[in-house]
């Protein structure tokens, strides 16, 4: 799909307006953003075949209107912010490969409310059309009506049309738009490949292939390296496979080397099957995106360098399988992590966190303002918010804020947990420094936040992102993610908490 965005209106086979509610006193009335289109369509309006409620739409076919072949309404309810657009635009893309459409004009002035407004609303819209042209099936032979489809979809043309389409704020925003999505299809892909095919070596190879040109620097290391590195959590993790496992670094610098960076750390767990504390084999395959964290920090330092944002970024992802061979860590087995702090591994399970350790002790070595990670963690956050929003852990009062404002701002949902000493007390070890599992009850994700700031360097500002509900098959909610399949959680709002260092 190719989005342009342009002041006049060209021809195409599809003509895409908006119907929105208009309040005049008490009287609610629908309206649509084209007057020519309005008078041709006031019997569907007179007569309710046409709804402004936001997610309805209308597809004319064949009505041939100032020489559009299809017309398409799309409702927008009474709220034209920028969530509102991103999830019309997925509303228009599933018409506009319903009909096989090879090039739509959409029709957004009346829509893009002001100067002050427009950027977002046009980057939400951007966005929605890109994340959901998104389409996994490279694993398909492509035969039948799938390779076809495919066709389509990649040919298709998408002219936005604007009176605001040269203001300069719109054009940074729709290009930011772009970016973001691309590098969130980037992701999703990585999160989509089964662990055969996305094993930590083809990780680091693919991240090391996509980096070239955007002037980030790509370090991997293997398996003795991460030995020689004394890193204990993500060399014991690794021994259950006959995989090597690899440390990603990738450092950007697009401020003076005076600015300390911002880091991102990611699990990057590309199959958890449990180690020998054993996962139940119902859903197991969809541990193949355990390592949506990694994925997505790495999309978002892509996304950074893409846009040329002016800040220094480190971003790490330890990357290995979690399986069970004959020489893999046992429950009870002791393993040290690079700060030298000891853990038990009361639970072969709970190894997100033993190889963030490692990577949140190094992050800290490089002194960043702020550090931020992702991970599917754990099960329970699952259990407390579902699917839509992502539970984020912060002691840090300013750095709370900052998150909330990024994830509005990106039209993503966070949740702010508690983390507290009664937490960081359950995850005292008997026998070592610390146990991978708590000594309590509940509060799962919580504790599992306690174990990963233990490996956080004193008076570093720090947030987690258990993104273990929402890095996946989120699409019941959100018409532009995937049903079933990676969602890039929380790689918007990443990008956006940058630009506020
Ligand atoms: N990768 C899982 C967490 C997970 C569970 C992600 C479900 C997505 C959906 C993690 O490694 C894990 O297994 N955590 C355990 C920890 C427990 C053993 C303390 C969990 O949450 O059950
Ligand atoms: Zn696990
Ligand atoms: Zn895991």
């Amino acid at each position: 799909m190719k989005v342009e965005l342009t002041k006049l209106s060209q021809t195409g086979s599809v003509l895409v307006a908006f119907a929105f509610n208009s309040k005049k006193g008490k009287d609610e009335r629908l309206k649509l953003n084209h007057a020519s289109l309005a008078t041709r369509l006031k019997n569907a309006i007179d007569g309710k075949e046409l709804s402004s409620k936001a997610q309805d739409c209308a597809l004319f076919r064949d009505i041939d209107f100032e020489g559009f072949r299809h017309v398409l309404v799309v409702g927008l309810g009474d709220n034209l912010d920028h969530e509102t657009l991103r999830q019309a635009a997925a509303t228009v893309h599933g018409n506009l490969k319903s009909v096989k459409a090879n090039k739509a004009t959409v029709l957004l002035d009346g829509v893009l409310t002001d100067k002050r407004h427009a950027p977002r609303q046009i980057q939400g819209f951007v966005e929605g059309l890109i994340l959901t042209d998104y389409n996994f099936d490279e694993l398909k032979s492509k035969k039948k009506d799938n390779g076809n489809d495919k066709k389509a979809n990649s040919e298709m043309v998408v002219n936005l049309v604007s009176s605001l389409a040269t203001d300069a704020g719109v054009k940074k925003s729709f290009h930011e738009g772009m970016v973001l999505a691309e590098s969130v299809n980037f992701s999703r892909r990585l999160g989509d490949l089964p662990g055969n095919l996305m094993t930590p070596t083809i990780l680091a190879n693919t991240v090391v292939e996509a980096v070239k040109g955007t002037g980030i620097k790509a370090t991997v290391w293997d398996k003795a390296r991460i030995k020689k590195e004394k890193m204990g959590g993500l060399l014991g993790v690794s021994m259950g496979s006959d995989q090597e496992p690899r440390f990603i670094i990738l450092e950007y610098k697009g401020a003076p080397a005076s600015k300390k960076p911002i880091a991102f750390v990611g699990k990057g767990l590309t199959f958890d099957c449990g180690g020998i504390s054993i996962k139940p084999s119902a859903a197991m395959e969809e541990m193949k995106y355990d390592m949506c964290g990694g994925a997505n920090v790495i999309g978002a330092t892509l996304a950074i360098a893409k846009l040329k944002m002016k800040v220094n970024v480190i971003c790490v992802v330890p990357a290995t399988e979690n399986l069970v061979n004959g020489s893999a860590t046992k429950p009870g087995d002791v393993h040290t992590a690079r700060n030298g702090k000891t853990f038990e591994v009361n639970n072969t399970d709970a190894e997100g966190r033993l190889i963030l350790a490692d990577a949140l002790c190094y992050a800290s070595e490089q002194e960043p303002q702020v550090i931020f990670d992702a991970a599917t963690l754990t099960g329970a956050i699952v259990m407390a918010l579902g699917n839509t929003h992502t539970g984020y852990f912060t002691r840090n009062a300013a750095l709370k804020k900052k998150v909330e404002e990024a994830a509005e701002a990106s039209g993503e949902w966070v949740w702010n947990m508690p983390l507290t000493d009664f937490h960081v007390k359950d995850m005292k070890g008997t026998y070592a420094d610390l146990s991978n599992m708590s000594s309590g009850k509940g509060a799962g994700s919580a504790t599992a936040a306690a174990f990963l700031e233990q490996f956080v360097g004193e008076g570093i500002p720090w947030a987690h992102f258990d993104i273990a509900g929402t890095a996946w098959s989120v699409g019941n909610r959100l018409p532009y993610c995937p049903k079933k399949g990676a969602s890039g959680a929380m790689i918007r709002t990443f990008v956006e908490l940058a630009k506020q260092y």
